[in-house]
């Protein structure tokens, strides 16, 4: 099956007692079982929900992987795949990282005594240097969040097999319309579900997505363990924003083309950074790896204070200023004090999140609209 068709079948089947289209709203803790052990494949709502399957199965399909879990957030599938660590263990991952991944490994997991190796992961070098026998894990988000830096994911899938490591790829930016980590040599995806999978900014959610089945059983357990699995209703809502994935990716892609490169010759835009342009340094990453160029666009606001910049960030009328990305309506962020606030000044200013960098979520409205927006804000 082909993309789109997996995105609206796959994982989902008429519902056997009512003939229901849609997959049902399983709201249930819990399932009758016949004698003790006996039952259809459900026993508790924390372990397995079918609402739960049907997206975890269609998620999977999509990621071209043989199995996916479902979690109550992005962050609590991160966590579940740091559960396989060990004190001693090292992660390898990338410098310019989602803030809340940055804040669980250095202030969550690094009490554990987990450590964590910071690198330019479109560097190759870097990433093969950094890795030590005590490497147990490479982390890459791309394209990185917000400077959208490219990590070659065939590549650094080969590093991490030349090594034995554990190699997961954050695609939420990307999603996997556009790209699809297992078939370039990553062991596990993970995602914000959140973002362009549900696209409808009103859930939740996280996924992992996977081939191999022990892992899959450890991850599992860990899952179910733990409990940070979703309820029936988000997941029901996730599989039917998954059903128009295609279609909105497609309107993501089209309408950031336009708006980057009107920003590219504005006046008021000192830097920007979207991997479509032939002069992005992961350009050419991109376009082996990717489909389209994705949604998301940064820039370096010109001659612009903090006290602008909050100026400009707070005048769209299209445009709202929040925190997340991936939603059918475009969202302004302001990294520094939003989605990044959590990394220190320093570190965040090294790979380029500085004070005046805006990230735009370019939505899927009338792309005149939102360059209209643009030019209001930015013109006066
Ligand atoms: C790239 C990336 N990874 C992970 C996360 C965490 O996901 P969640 O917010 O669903 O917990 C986010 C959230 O913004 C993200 O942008």
């Amino acid at each position: 099956m082909k993309f789109a068709t997996k995105a609206i079948h796959a994982g989902q089947h008429a519902d056997p007692t009512t003939g229901a289209v849609m997959t049902p709203i399983y709201q249930t803790s819990t399932y009758k079982q016949a004698s003790p052990g006996e039952h259809k494949g459900y026993e508790y709502s924390r372990g397995t929900n079918p609402t739960r399957k049907a997206l975890e199965d269609c998620l999977a399909a999509l990621e071209n992987g043989k199995f996916g879990l479902a979690f109550s957030s992005g962050m609590a599938a991160t966590d579940t795949v740091l559960r396989l660590l060990k004190p001693g263990d090292e992660v390898l991952t990338g410098d310019d990282l989602y803030g809340g991944s940055y804040r669980i490994f250095t202030k969550v997991y690094a009490q554990y005594g987990i450590k964590f190796v910071f690198v330019d992961t479109s560097d190759l070098e870097a990433v093969e240097s950094a890795v030590t026998d005590k490497t147990k894990l490479i982390w890459v988000e791309t394209p990185t969040n917000p400077t959208l830096k490219l990590a070659d994911i065939e590549a650094i899938g080969k590093i991490a097999k030349k090594y034995a490591v554990l190699y997961v790829v954050d695609n939420t930016f990307a999603s996997p319309y556009l790209q699809n980590p297992l078939d370039l040599g990553a062991d596990m995806v993970m995602h914000s579900a959140t973002k362009y999978l549900n696209g409808h900014s009103d859930v939740v959610m996280g996924a992992l997505i996977l081939n191999d089945e022990a892992l899959y059983k450890q991850l599992w357990f860990f899952y179910n363990a733990v409990g940070g699995t979703p309820g029936p209703q988000d997941a029901f809502l996730a599989l039917r924003g998954l059903k128009t994935l295609h279609v909105r990716m497609k309107a993501h892609c089209e309408n950031a083309r336009q708006i980057a490169e009107f920003l590219k010759t504005h006046p008021k835009i000192e830097k920007i950074y979207w991997p479509g342009f032939a002069d992005h340094p992961g350009h050419d990453v991109a376009k082996k790896q990717m489909r389209d160029f994705g949604g998301m666009i940064s820039v370096v606001l010109k001659d612009a204070d903090l006290k602008e910049t909050f100026r400009i960030a707070s005048r769209f009328q299209v445009f709202t200023l929040a925190e997340s990305l991936g939603g059918v309506e475009s969202l302004i962020n302001h990294p520094a004090t939003m989605t990044h606030g959590s990394i220190p000044k320093e570190a965040r200013e090294r790979v380029g999140v500085v004070d005046n960098l805006l990230r735009i979520s370019v939505g899927i409205e009338d792309v005149d609209d939102l360059i209209e927006d643009l030019n209001q804000v930015l013109g006066d």
